[in-house]
């Protein structure tokens, strides 16, 4: 049994890199956020989609999650900044399977590289866990080499292992 699950959505790959660096660098099971109803990936539509939808709160309803989170004592959560907040389908994890008393991480993706409301408000919804570490990542799959360091530097730092 792992102590620690990475719970992620990813739209167009970032965060999905984000989340297989860390599951590379460490011991963790990894869930990914799959909508039954996914938004347009491509165009301008889906800033339009996606962004009415965090504004309007939308709990878009997810696909069969394989990981019980309350099994687990380290959540690490990865998401990308939409409309300077996370996106629904992690608004519906936190509605219908927010943790308790957990140790928390948060990896959050973005275009302009400053996720600081969006992790504010990620770490309001987390209440009755305890935030332990941050990490703001500009578009990461953008720069592979670069942000595998980052990523696996921020793994190290947090889950035991010293920096090679
Ligand atoms: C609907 C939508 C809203 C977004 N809003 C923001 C934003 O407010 N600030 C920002 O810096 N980037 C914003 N972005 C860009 C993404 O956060 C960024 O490209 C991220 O790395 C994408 O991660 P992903 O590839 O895992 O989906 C938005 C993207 C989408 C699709």
């Amino acid at each position: 049994m792992k102590d620690t699950l990475f719970v992620y959505y990813s739209l167009e790959g970032n965060t999905e890199f984000a989340a297989q660096t860390a599951a590379a660098a460490a011991e963790m099971d990894v869930e990914r956020l799959i909508p039954v109803k996914e938004p347009p990936k491509k165009g301008f539509g889906k800033f339009f989609w996606g962004g009415q939808s965090v504004v309007m709160h939308h709990t878009p309803e997810l696909e069969q999650l394989k990981f019980d989170a309350s099994a687990y004592k380290n959540i690490i959560f990865g998401f990308p900044v939409w409309a300077s907040s996370y996106p629904p389908a992690i608004a519906t994890y936190l509605k219908f399977h927010k943790p308790e008393g957990k140790n928390c991480w948060i990896i959050a993706c973005s275009a302009g590289g400053n996720a600081v409301k969006a992790i504010r408000k990620i770490t309001d919804a987390l209440e009755g866990n305890t935030v332990v570490d941050t990490l703001s990542l500009q578009d990461p799959a953008h720069d592979k080499e670069k942000n595998a360091k980052i990523i696996t530097g921020f793994i190290n730092k947090n889950f035991g292992k010293s920096e090679e």
